[in-house]
This record gives C-alpha cells, structure tokens and sequence, in this order.
C-alpha cells in the first residue's frame, strides 16, 4: 500500500541496474554470457514538485533511466517506485493511472511523432475522454490552430518539439521526464523551450526530471542535479552546489567541457 504522500518521495529509484545481453548470436545472448552495463546501483529521490535534471557524457545510461522511469525498459536489478509503488508490478487500473501521470518527452521528436498522424489526430488520441482540450494544449505550448491539419514534417523543429510537449501534457501529468528536449533545436528555439518547461514547473506545478548535456539549460532549469558517468552516480545535490563547487572531479571536468560562452544563453529567455 502507498503510504501517505509526505512520508514518500514521488520517485524512488533503489539500487537501479539495467544491463544488456551482448554477442551477436541468439546463443550467446541466451546464456547471457557477455553483459554491458549500462546502469549500476543508481538510488536517489525525486520530491514531488521539484525540478531536477540528470547530466553526463554521451552513452553514461541517462536515456536508460530516464526509459526506466517511465517503463519503457525495465531494470534488470533493483527497484524504481512512483509514489511509494513498485512501477514494475503496476497492472491493470494502477498501470493505466501511472502511464497518465508519468509522461515522456523524447529527443527526437521526428521519431517520436507518428508521420502519419495530423497534429489535431495527435493530440485528440492523447487527450482520450477526460483530458485537456486542444485548444488549452495549444495555448500552454503557444502552438497556433492552424497547426492542426500539419503532418510532423509540415512542422519547424520547434513546432514538433512543442507538440511532443503538449502530447506529454494531455493527460495532466504529475511526473514529466524529458530526454534532451532540445538538443535537436537551434539556440533561439531552445529558448523558448526551455522557458515552457519553467512555466510548467513553476506555475503547473508539474515535477521535472531533465536530461541534458547542456549544464546551461540544467542551471536555469533544475535545482537538483544528478551526475552519471558509466552507469553509475557520481554526484548528487543542489545546481548551485554541483554546478558551481562540485565535488567529484568528473563533475568539474564536465563543466571545464562547456565553452564558456554558452553559460547565460539561455538567460536571455
Ligand atoms: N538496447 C540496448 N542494447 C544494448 N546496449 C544499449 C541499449 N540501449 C543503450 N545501450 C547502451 O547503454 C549505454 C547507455 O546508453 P544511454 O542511451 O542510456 O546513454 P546516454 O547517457 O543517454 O547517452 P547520450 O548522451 O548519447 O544520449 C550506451 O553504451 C549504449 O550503447
Ligand atoms: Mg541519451
């Protein structure tokens, strides 16, 4: 049984390991000989309502966990629970109330749209009966209504990113974890992206777990940060403190990786 919210974190991650079977033949892979490790012994809370973004180098296993958190991917050890529940044994009615309230935003938008499917399709399906209406999704990703008859490649970049976002958003979710949401914009519109999250954040209240190898967008985004490197936490604590007196070397030798003139481009948001 969940316990009371106050006592609970929203997320929890306990010991989290994911790994993957690797050889290339069914038997190798079968007898699990050669594991690659992408995640090991990851534990750390969310707080409910807070913002807190994930960082590290390319391939350190932030899209595995943030795929775990949504349960897209299951860890291979160890536990993630949403709200004082084991996710991995959610079935039925409490499977279905945490895919609403758990959303994801992906990096690539142009994957993650149905090529298919209009805009108004899109987010009609998201919606289902008791969601947000369109018209107040378009008004919260400030997406004007003539977008509705478009295709995804009838968008700009940060047309799709802002569908992606209001898709995530039509169910009203407490928990919105977004991949690299704007690694595939340019700096302008990553802007303005970034300023949606914060108004989701701030005046929604919605709980943000960011991915990012941008420690710009993180420091004006997030106020908890979380690094990875192979798999595993290196460092853990508030923006200030990790992004600005880190502890762990790794973490210094990440933000030395930044060229300095990035720092504050966003700001201007
Ligand atoms: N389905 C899979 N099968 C095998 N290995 C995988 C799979 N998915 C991810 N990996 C491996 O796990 C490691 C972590 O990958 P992951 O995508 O989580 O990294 P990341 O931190 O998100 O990297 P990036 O910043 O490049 O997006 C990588 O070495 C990757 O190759
Ligand atoms: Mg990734």
């Amino acid at each position: 049984m969940p316990q009371s919210d106050r006592a609970v974190p929203l997320l929890r991650l306990s010991d989290v390991g994911k790994s993957y079977a690797l050889g290339r033949s069914v038997l190798t892979r079968l007898l699990n000989r050669e594991q690659f490790h992408a995640v090991s012994g990851l534990s750390f809370d969310v707080a409910a309502g807070e913002s807190f973004a994930i960082v590290g180098e390319s391939g350190s296993g932030k899209s595995t966990v943030a795929r775990m958190m949504v349960r897209l991917v299951d860890p291979t050890t160890g536990e993630l629970a949403f709200k004082g529940q084991s996710i991995a044994q959610l079935a039925g009615r409490d499977l279905a109330a945490f895919r609403q309230q758990v959303q994801m935003v992906f990096q690539s938008t142009m994957n993650s749209l149905n090529p298919r499917k209009t805009v108004a399709t899109t987010l009609t399906e998201a919606i289902g009966r008791d969601g947000v209406p369109v018209a107040d999704l378009l008004d919260m990703v400030r997406l004007p209504r003539t977008v509705l008859g478009r295709l995804p490649h009838q968008l700009s970049g940060g047309q799709r990113q802002r569908v992606g976002i209001a898709r995530a958003l039509a169910r009203r979710p407490t928990l919105l974890v977004a991949d690299e949401p704007t690694s595939a914009l340019d700096v302008s519109i990553q802007a303005e992206i970034i300023r949606l999250l914060r108004e989701l954040h701030r005046t929604a209240g919605v709980t943000l777990v960011v991915i990012s190898h941008d420690l710009a967008l993180v420091g004006e985004l997030c106020e908890r940060v979380a690094v990875m490197q192979h798999g595993r936490l290196v460092e853990i604590g508030s923006a200030s403190q990790v992004l600005h007196a880190p502890r762990e070397r790794y973490t210094a030798e990440l933000l030395a990786a930044i060229p300095r003139g990035l720092s504050g481009q966003h700001a201007s948001a």
